[in-house]
């Protein structure tokens, strides 16, 4: 007797993947324009509005640049931008995050001006502002909780002011999102949304970040507030508790070594909208391995933003966001 190759209870899974459009009549996972925000570092000082050698083809840029920037951004068919400032003067307390007139309230004007369809989110931190590069107020034993509250929930105030519609808090402090939501409210900004980086992992890959915002801290690290990689439990626990203060959207970061962690938020808290971010050490890692002929960029980008897409994340942050909605409008389907 002549064994069968397939038994009654199995299927040939290959059948359906034999051709490009049989492949594409099943993919259940694919990437639209609407999927994606962009970030956009915006410098004060002109004479740093310069390529981030860390990031290759992401760039500062300057006040006077950023209507026609924010426009091409617009044309390409990303809904998002996410705002980071790099001011021209840091001081202990980072005071000039919080001026109104500061950088990222004159960006965000611009932006709502010669960019009115794009959705516009500001990162609410210190550490670009303050000259230590911590991300609060520092005492003896490190960031002071109470003190860097305040002066956070000012910034997002100032950011409501000058018309971003999301302000996004980026530090790690507990109690942010409640004195955010408070601080907001209390100066008429109800309407303003808050997306937290709810599980922001202190990790390795945040560094061509810190060479394009100038907030590498000058001594210490940022593991005394942001979440230990090891950890998955205490990521639902940080979710919870942002969603509970007043979290509209929350994040997760960074997006590629914590798939398992947003496939698991979007499970227990299927109601939460759900973020996350493939940050700086993620897509530079790409762009560095393409450079050397090692690996093909395109194809390794589709591929690790359509893996957080499956995971569970519905907007995306990326440094490539507009390359890629470029490629989504060129082509009927882009795969990996
Ligand atoms: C802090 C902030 C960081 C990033 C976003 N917001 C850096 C940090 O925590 O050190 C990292 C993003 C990236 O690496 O692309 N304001």
């Amino acid at each position: 007797m002549i064994t069968q190759h397939t038994h009654s209870d199995t299927r040939r899974l290959g059948r359906l993947r034999r051709t490009e459009p049989m492949r594409a009549l099943f993919r259940e996972t694919r990437l639209s324009t609407a999927d994606f925000i962009q970030p956009i570092f915006v410098a004060e000082d002109p004479s740093v509005a310069l390529p981030i050698a860390a990031i290759p083809g992401v760039r500062r840029w300057s006040l006077r640049e950023l209507a026609a920037h924010a426009r091409s951004i617009s044309n390409t068919g990303v809904q998002g931008v996410i705002v980071f400032g790099v001011p021209a003067c840091k001081d202990p307390l980072g005071a000039a995050a919080a001026a109104h007139d500061g950088v990222i309230p004159r960006a965000v004007e611009i932006i709502r001006e010669h960019a009115p369809t794009l959705a516009v989110i500001t990162d609410v931190c210190l550490c670009q502002y303050t000259d230590h590069g911590h991300c609060g107020v520092l005492g003896d034993g490190g960031v002071i909780t109470d003190a860097t509250l305040e002066i956070l929930s000012d910034v997002a105030v100032a950011h409501a002011a000058a018309g971003a519609h999301i302000v996004a808090p980026s530090g790690m402090i507990d109690g942010t999102v409640a004195a955010l939501r408070r601080g907001l409210d209390q100066s008429g900004y109800a309407e303003t949304a808050i997306l937290s980086y709810a599980v922001k992992y202190a990790s390795a890959f945040y560094g061509p970040f810190r060479e394009a915002a100038h907030s590498s801290p000058a001594h210490g690290d940022r593991r005394s507030h942001q979440m230990d990689p090891g950890n998955a439990r205490e990521a639902l626990a940080e979710a919870r508790q942002d969603v509970a203060e007043g979290a509209d959207a929350i994040m997760v970061k960074p997006a590629g070594p914590s798939l398992d962690v947003i496939a698991q938020l979007r499970a227990t808290l299927p109601e939460v909208p759900l973020t996350a971010y493939q940050v700086s050490g993620e897509y530079s890692a790409i762009a560095a391995a393409a450079a050397n002929g090692w690996i093909d960029e395109r194809a390794a980008l589709l591929e690790s933003l359509t893996a957080i897409k499956r995971a569970g994340a519905s907007a995306i942050i990326t440094y490539a966001a507009t390359r890629v909605a470029r490629w989504i409008t060129e082509q009927s389907e882009v795969r990996p």
